[in-house]
């Protein structure tokens, strides 16, 4: 069984409808640790070995936020400043998280129909996120497309946030039991829909 790290990331956490219902349903999953970086770091003043540690220590590294201004909360920039150090993260020597699996966990005010070349805002998800994903690979991290919850500014039912629940704690026990080809997941837009579970698949 792979450990689980999800870095969350929400700065008004008592506004949140939708990370605030997925970290209550993640939170007693076997295998996961939920790290609150705002709760933890209201100043900002992050404890670099303590995340490295935790990075070191687990299999899967997500992090989970709203998007801000087509990006992450500040504080996941200022993370990624301060922890993913040369000769930790990257470097000759920086190979502490070669193979990790690595994916964001999005939620977004606007629809998915706006996320395309097309929509108001232009640009894809895929696209805006790209940042991310080069950093990822620079530390040799195994990038995953994200989970993304769009529309949130349209309303959520009750029924609708469980659903999104329920798929996020399913994408996240499938990949903690290794239950999916990695690399076939790594091609498509987004991991919400899982590809069909292969016995003992790695
Ligand atoms: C400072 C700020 C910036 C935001 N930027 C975006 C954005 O660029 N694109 C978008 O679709 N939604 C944006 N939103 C909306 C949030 O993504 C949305 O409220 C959030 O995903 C809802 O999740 P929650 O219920 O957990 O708070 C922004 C919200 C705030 C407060």
């Amino acid at each position: 069984m792979k450990k689980v790290l999800i870095n969350f990331a929400h700065p008004v956490k008592s506004r949140s409808k939708i990370n605030k219902a997925l970290c209550d349903a993640v939170k007693g999953i076997e295998g996961v640790t939920l790290n609150d970086l705002y709760a933890n770091y209201p100043d900002f003043m992050i404890d670099t070995e303590r995340e490295q540690r935790l990075c070191e220590e687990h299999d899967i590294i997500i992090f989970q936020h709203p998007l801000y201004w087509y990006s992450t909360p500040a504080i996941v920039k200022e993370w990624f400043d301060l922890v993913l150090e040369h000769g930790w993260a990257y470097g000759s020597m920086g190979k502490a998280l070669h193979g990790k699996l690595f994916f964001q966990c999005i939620s977004t005010g606007a629809d998915s129909s706006s996320y395309q070349p097309a929509g108001y805002n232009e640009y894809t998800l895929k696209q805006l996120l790209a940042p991310v994903k080069a950093t990822a690979k620079l530390c040799g991290l195994v990038w995953l497309p994200p989970f993304a919850i769009t529309g949130v500014h349209q309303g959520l039912s009750a029924d609708k946030i469980e659903n999104h629940v329920n798929r996020y704690k399913h994408t996240i026990i499938t990949l903690r039991d290794s239950l999916v080809d990695v690399h076939e997941l790594s091609q498509q837009d987004e991991l919400n829909v899982l590809p069909t579970k292969k016995e003992g698949a790695k």
